[in-house]
């Protein structure tokens, strides 16, 4: 595991298409994730040096008690792997670190992956908000205490 650096974002934007099965989401990662988020974010690579997942999260600025988890993603090769766990306990540690206590992340309903995910890592779904992101955009609120 290593910080996000902001050569990052070419290759993520390349790939976060595919990686989520298709659907449309390079837009939700503009290049300040991985110019402001760098200390905060991390990546992971395989044995080639090649991007295998990356986690974009922060401590809030206006939350002091919490940290939040804006995207993580694993290459489908390397799934199933603890890849994604590992991202995680990094930020966990950092956030732990940095005196907050709870960890939130959002998620779409329909995506029942990381839903499970989520689950195995601990954190618990607070509600299903609808509307939450604007007009037909329900979210999972999801709460991981530290
Ligand atoms: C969700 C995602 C990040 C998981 O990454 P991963 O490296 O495969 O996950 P890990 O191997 O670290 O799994 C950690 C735990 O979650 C569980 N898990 C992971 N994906 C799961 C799935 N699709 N269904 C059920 N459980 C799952 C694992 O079984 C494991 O549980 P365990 O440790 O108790 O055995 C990856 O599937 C992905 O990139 N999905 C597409 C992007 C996405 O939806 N991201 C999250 C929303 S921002």
């Amino acid at each position: 595991v290593r910080a996000l650096r902001p050569d990052d974002h070419a290759v993520v934007i390349r790939v976060v298409d595919a990686w989520w099965g298709g659907r449309p989401m390079a837009d939700l990662l503009p290049r300040l994730f991985f110019t402001h988020f760098t200390t905060t974010s991390f990546a992971i690579e395989d044995g080639a040096g090649e991007l295998a997942g990356f986690l974009c999260g922060f401590c809030s600025p206006a939350r002091r008690d919490e940290a939040y988890v804006h995207f993580v993603g694993v290459d489908p090769r390397w799934r199933g792997a603890g890849l994604g766990r590992t991202l995680y306990d990094a930020f966990f540690a950092l956030a732990a670190d940095d005196g907050r206590d709870a960890v939130r992340a959002v998620t779409s309903p329909v995506n029942t992956g990381s839903r499970a995910f989520h689950r195995a890592l601990g954190f618990v779904e607070e509600a299903i908000a609808p509307d939450y992101d604007g007009p037909g955009k329900d979210r999972v609120l999801l709460v991981r205490r530290l």
